[in-house]
Formats: C-alpha cells, structure tokens, sequence
C-alpha cells in the first residue's frame, strides 16, 4: 500500500505585512488545480503565524508535492511532523480544504495542544491529525 500522509508546519515568511486573503487565495487557487490532477487531497490551516498543512495520496505525488512546496519562499522553516503509510484518506472531499483563524477556536486548541495558544511546532503527529479532522468537520 503506497498511499501516505505527511503533515508538516511552517511559518509565514511575511507575518508582519499581513499575509492577506489574496495570497491564500491564489495558494488555494494553485493547490486545487495541482492536487487534482495528481490525485491529492488534504487540508490547509493558517492563522497569519503558521501553517498547519496535510496532504495525502501516492507515495510519490506527496513527495513531489511537499518538494514543489517546500521551494516556495512564502513560508519557511518547516517541520514534518507526520509521515505515514496509510490505509484510507481522512480528507478525501478537499483537494485542499482551508480552515481559516476564526475556526481555530481556543477549545479545540487546549483539546489537542499543550496551552490555548496555536502552537503547531509544539505539536505531534497524532494531535495535529486529531485537531485538522476536528477542523474539517467545520468546513463540511
Ligand atoms: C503553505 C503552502 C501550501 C501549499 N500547498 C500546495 C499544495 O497542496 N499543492 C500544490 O500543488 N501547491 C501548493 N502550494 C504552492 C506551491 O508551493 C507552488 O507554488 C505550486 O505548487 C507551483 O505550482 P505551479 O507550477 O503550477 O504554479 C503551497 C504553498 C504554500 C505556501
């Protein structure tokens, strides 16, 4: 079985000029039209400080696309926090699915974080999975 998860988190490059609404647009915008076409799906949450992103498929499309991903200057120091071979999707209706900062609510921060602060360095495998399934039940 060569269908894998990976879930990595960065940090936006420009935070203090407002990383806007545009841009994310036209990540999303690029991600659709990529992922579909090579059969990925998954799920982007950002709150202006990081990102939170999964992205599942075949072996070799997630890790072309972490690649292509990890080339664009518009973030920065990422970390892989999970890599894994997989059974079924858990995203399989989002190409890419955005959660945006108002649906990462303090609650669902303290269920699955250390503090009630978005800390997705601070995070595991395990919970940064637990917290994006909670977050796409919102967008459902
Ligand atoms: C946080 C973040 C998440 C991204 N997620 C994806 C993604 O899931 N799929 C994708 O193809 N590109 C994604 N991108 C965009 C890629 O970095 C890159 O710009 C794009 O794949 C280039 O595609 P193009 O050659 O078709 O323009 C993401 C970029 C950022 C900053």
């Amino acid at each position: 079985m060569y269908l894998v998860r990976l879930i990595y988190t960065s940090r936006v490059t420009r935070e203090n000029d407002a990383f806007g609404p545009e841009e994310i647009s036209s990540i999303l915008e690029t991600s659709k039209r990529n992922n579909q076409k090579h059969h990925i799906t998954g799920l982007l949450c950002f709150n202006r400080k990081y990102f939170l992103q999964s992205i599942e498929g075949s072996r070799h499309e997630v890790n072309k696309a972490y690649e292509r991903i990890m080339r664009d200057s518009r973030h920065h120091d990422a970390v892989i926090l999970g890599y894994e071979e997989i059974s079924e999707r858990a995203f399989s209706n989002w190409h890419m699915g955005f959660i945006p900062e108002s649906s990462v609510t303090k609650e669902l921060i303290t269920q699955f974080g250390l503090t009630d602060e978005f800390e997705p360095y601070k995070m595991n495998a395990e919970s940064a999975l637990g917290m994006l399934k909670a977050l796409k039940s919102l967008i459902e």
